[in-house]
């Protein structure tokens, strides 16, 4: 009997997720015969049963931004209903359950992988996909989104060093990426920054500014500096460390209120960092300083041709893994192979920059500052 799938996008959108949509929706039903139905607004959708499922919702979706399928930050544990947060799995299972389905294919980043795990949990036939623009998703090369991200970062950081160089000036420009800087990194390094301050660098503004200066003598009275958004100087990074510590310690219900309660004020006290850090090298180097965030611009547009092959490589290795009743697995890039990879090996293994990864040691070949 043909096998019936869902399909959902969930948390924040990136380039080239329509096609992983068409990947696994091409492949299931044109080339295995599957039925298809694509759930709306992520794991919402599947709450609410709000789906779509007309015959040409595959065609003319490859280089378009977005996901027609919508997407949002819902957790299916903890959702917002009838006014107050809820589990709702189980409303999941029997909506999974009353749809026939035999799979659902959740396409998402970190977050979405671990509540594809709670749903596997429950017993449902999960199999996920990894896109994200942050590139943090563990046990895969690389996810589709990071590539149209880093163009249009790297395209920025171009940009602004034609406007910087006319003003003798520094220009910090803030790079999304969440708590992994691979985006600031990637960037950076493609755009020639002249300094990449990075989550996993803490970093010293002292150096930074000692760096900008050293420019200035060797008569580069401009700089750019890429900052990713998760980035801190060393003092606030300890901070922030010793409380998700705290967190991770807790062993009672106060303990775990007041490590939250410290987490959150230091994310309130860190929210303007970029601009705070812009104001700090005017005052250390005497030179004018502009801030640039870069924002949802590097989610926004056409995928790269690089993400529309990654997405349709994963999305067709997906449907053959449905074909194969293979799940409980993310498919994940490894070179030139789609491979499965165990989910609870996935969800919570998050990929950050190792500090001595090759792209930091080419930076550091090539004379950027990492600010420490
Ligand atoms: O995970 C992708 C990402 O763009 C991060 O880089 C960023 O921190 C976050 O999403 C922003 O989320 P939202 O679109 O919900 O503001």
């Amino acid at each position: 009997m043909a096998k019936h799938i869902g399909i959902l996008t969930a948390g924040g959108d990136s380039p080239g997720l329509n096609a992983a949509i068409r990947g696994v929706g091409k492949a299931a039903q044109n080339h295995y015969g599957m039925q298809m139905i694509g759930f709306l607004d992520g794991f919402r959708g599947l709450v609410d049963n709000r789906s779509r499922m007309e015959g040409d919702m595959l065609s003319d979706i490859l280089t378009r931004g977005g996901t027609i399928l919508g997407t949002s930050r819902d957790k299916p544990h903890r959702m917002m209903f009838g006014g107050k947060k809820q589990d709702m799995t189980n409303v999941i299972v029997e909506n999974y359950n009353s749809h026939h389905l035999d799979a659902l294919v959740c396409i998402g980043g970190g977050g979405t992988q671990k509540n594809a795990l709670q749903l596997m949990e429950k017993g449902l036939n999960i199999i996920t996909l990894p896109k994200t623009i942050d590139n943090d998703v563990g046990m895969t090369d690389t996810t589709f989104g990071f590539d149209t991200a880093l163009g249009i970062a790297t395209d920025a950081i171009d940009r602004l060093h034609s406007t910087a160089h006319s003003h003798h000036r520094i220009i910090v420009v803030e790079i999304m990426g969440h708590r992994a800087g691979w985006l600031a990194l990637g960037s950076g390094i493609a755009g020639g920054a002249d300094v990449i301050l990075l989550p996993e660098i803490p970093y010293d503004l002292d150096t930074v500014a000692t760096a900008i200066r050293s420019r200035v003598r060797g008569g580069k009275k401009f700089s750019i500096v890429a900052v990713s958004e998760g980035a801190l100087p060393k003092d606030q990074a300890a901070l922030v460390k010793a409380a998700e510590e705290a967190m991770a310690n807790a062993t009672d219900k106060n303990a775990r209120k007041m490590a939250k309660k410290e987490i959150a004020r230091l994310e309130k006290e860190n929210a303007n960092h970029t601009s705070t850090l812009s104001r700090q090298l005017e005052e250390l180097t005497g030179l004018e300083s502009r801030v640039t965030i870069l924002g949802h611009l590097q989610r926004g547009g056409t995928p790269s041709a690089a993400d529309r092959l990654l997405a349709t490589r994963l999305g067709t290795a997906c449907a053959d893994l449905i074909e194969q009743e293979q799940y409980g697995v993310m498919v994940a890039a490894r070179g030139e192979n789609a491979v499965p990879v165990p989910l609870i090996e996935v969800a919570g293994n998050k990929k950050l920059v190792p500090p001595d990864h090759s792209w930091v040691v080419s930076a550091r070949n090539v004379g950027t500052s990492f600010g420490d």
